[in-house]
């Protein structure tokens, strides 16, 4: 039997990159897979992907930052779905630049995407999972969010932020029985990391699929063990810790 057969997750940021390679990790599993992000374009494509695995897809166009389109966009899931069993908080935005160039809609933008985005979307998802004591909720965080980088203060301060928020909310939602994880992943060669990173070689970098793999772990864990933090890193980089 197929891990996640009978399973349904919502999934941010599921056009491209790391999202996209979870949704189908998990379509690939069995599981019915909700896409959200901003352009249909390539939500179709990932959609057509899962298609082609056997899975089933529903795509939404959404902004995670945008509360009414997030309040429309579950809604519209849970109609299609009836339940949530795993929510994936994966969109995210990065703009590494020195501290005294970043203008403060860039700021705002990290923010709201990357931190704000994750409580909006757990906000509408949550009170059907507290009704069925059940769910899990896994946040795409970084390892931007365990250690400081030089460049990446906004993104640092989100995803430091995500991380707290995981936490005190795993604390908070033990009492449901929903279980809460940080997964936090080092460099994965995607758009994103293209777009903040231009000069930077990422032939050794991890793929999507690589962080899709940690992402089945946490979704498939058993109900008696939980994960707060999973640090994913490519093999060359540096351990956390060491200097
Ligand atoms: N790549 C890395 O090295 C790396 C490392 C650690 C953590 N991460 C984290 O992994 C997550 C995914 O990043 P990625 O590298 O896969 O990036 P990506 O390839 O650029 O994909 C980002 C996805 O998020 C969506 N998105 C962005 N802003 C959104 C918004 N306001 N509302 C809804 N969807 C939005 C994008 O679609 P639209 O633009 O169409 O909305 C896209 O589907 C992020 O949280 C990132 O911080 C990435």
């Amino acid at each position: 039997m197929a891990l996640l057969e009978d399973k349904t997750a919502l999934i941010t940021g599921a056009g491209r990159g790391i999202g996209r390679g979870i949704a189908l990790a998990f379509a690939r599993e069995g599981c019915r897979v909700a896409l959200v992000a901003r352009t249909l374009d390539e939500l179709n494509e990932t959609t057509q992907l899962a298609a082609d695995l056997g899975g089933e897809a529903f795509p939404c166009v959404c902004d995670v930052a945008a509360p009414s389109q997030v309040d429309n966009a579950v809604n519209m899931v849970l109609h299609r779905f009836g339940h949530i069993d795993i929510l994936v908080n994966n969109a995210g935005y990065a703009c590494f630049k020195p501290f005294t160039e970043i203008a403060i809609d860039e700021w705002r933008h990290t923010l709201d995407v990357n931190l704000t985005g994750p409580f909006l979307v757990t906000q509408a998802v949550l009170p059907s999972m507290i009704a069925r004591r059940s769910g899990r909720i896994i946040n795409v965080s970084s390892v931007a969010g365990l250690k400081p980088i030089a460049e990446q203060s906004a993104y640092c301060a989100s995803k430091f932020g995500l991380n707290g928020f995981s936490l005190a909310l795993a604390l908070e939602l033990r009492a449901y029985d929903i279980a809460v994880h940080a997964l936090c992943p080092g460099g994965v060669a995607t758009r994103l990391a293209d777009e903040a990173m231009p000069e930077r070689d990422k032939a050794d970098w991890m793929t999507p699929e690589d962080v899709a793999q940690a992402a089945l772990y946490l979704a498939t864990l058993s109900p008696r063990a939980t994960t707060d933090v999973l640090h994913i890193r490519r093999f060359d980089s540096t351990p956390l810790g060491a200097s």
